[in-house]
C-alpha cells in the first residue's frame, strides 16, 4: 500500500516542478537574456577600449550594430540591451531614425525592478511599485526618488557597434551631478 502513494505522486510531482519551471521562465523571460551573456563580461575583466567603453548586447548576446538595429526599430521604440556593468540599458532611437547619444539604465532607482516601457504612454512605467519616467528617464512619479541612470550611447566609427561609456557628466534632465557616478 505505502508504495502507491509516491507511485501515484512522482508524476504528480513532476508535473509541477515542469510547470513552475515554465512559470519561472516565462516571468524571467526579460531578464534571461541579460542573465545569459552576463558572464562573458567577468572573463575578460577590462577589455573594453581604454575610453572604459562596452559593446552593447542584443537580447540573445550579439553585439548590436547601430545600422542593423535602425532597421528594426522604429522612431520613439526603447528597446533593452545590456549595458555597463551588464546593467538592462534601453537604446533610445529618435524620431528621425537615428540612435540617441544617451542610453537609459532601466533599473528603478526604488527598489531595483527593471522598468518597461509604456509606448502607449510614452513613459517608462514601474510594475513593482508604479514609479515613473519619462521618456528620457526622467523620474515623474514617486516612489522613485531619482531619475534613471544615463550611458553614453557612441557608435564605433570602424564597426558601426553600439558602445556605452559611463556618463558623468551634468544630467541633462536635470541639470544635476550624476548620482550614480
Ligand atoms: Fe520601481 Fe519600486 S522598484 S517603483
Amino acid at each position: 500500500q505505502a508504495t502507491s502513494i509516491p507511485a501515484d505522486r512522482v508524476p504528480d510531482m513532476s508535473k509541477r516542478k515542469t510547470l513552475n519551471l515554465l512559470l519561472l521562465g516565462a516571468l524571467s523571460l526579460p531578464t534571461a537574456g541579460m542573465l545569459v551573456p552576463y558572464g562573458s563580461f567577468l572573463v575578460p575583466p577590462g577589455s573594453g577600449s581604454s575610453t572604459g567603453g562596452t559593446v552593447a548586447k542584443d537580447a540573445v548576446g550579439n553585439d548590436v550594430v547601430a545600422t542593423e538595429w535602425l532597421k528594426t526599430h522604429a522612431p520613439g521604440d526603447r528597446t533593452l540591451t545590456q549595458g555597463l556593468k551588464g546593467d538592462p540599458t534601453y537604446l533610445v532611437v529618435e524620431k528621425d531614425r537615428t540612435l540617441a547619444t544617451f542610453a537609459i539604465n532601466a533599473v528603478c532607482t526604488h527598489l531595483g525592478c527593471v522598468v518597461p516601457f509604456n509606448q502607449a504612454e510614452n513613459k517608462f512605467i514601474c510594475p513593482c511599485h508604479g514609479s515613473q519616467y519619462n521618456d528620457q528617464g526622467r523620474v515623474v512619479r514617486g516612489p522613485a526618488p531619482l531619475s534613471l541612470a544615463l550611458a553614453h550611447c557612441d557608435v564605433g566609427v570602424e564597426d558601426g557597434k553600439v558602445v556605452f561609456v559611463p556618463w558623468v557628466e551634468t544630467d541633462f534632465r536635470t541639470g544635476d551631478a550624476p548620482w550614480w557616478s
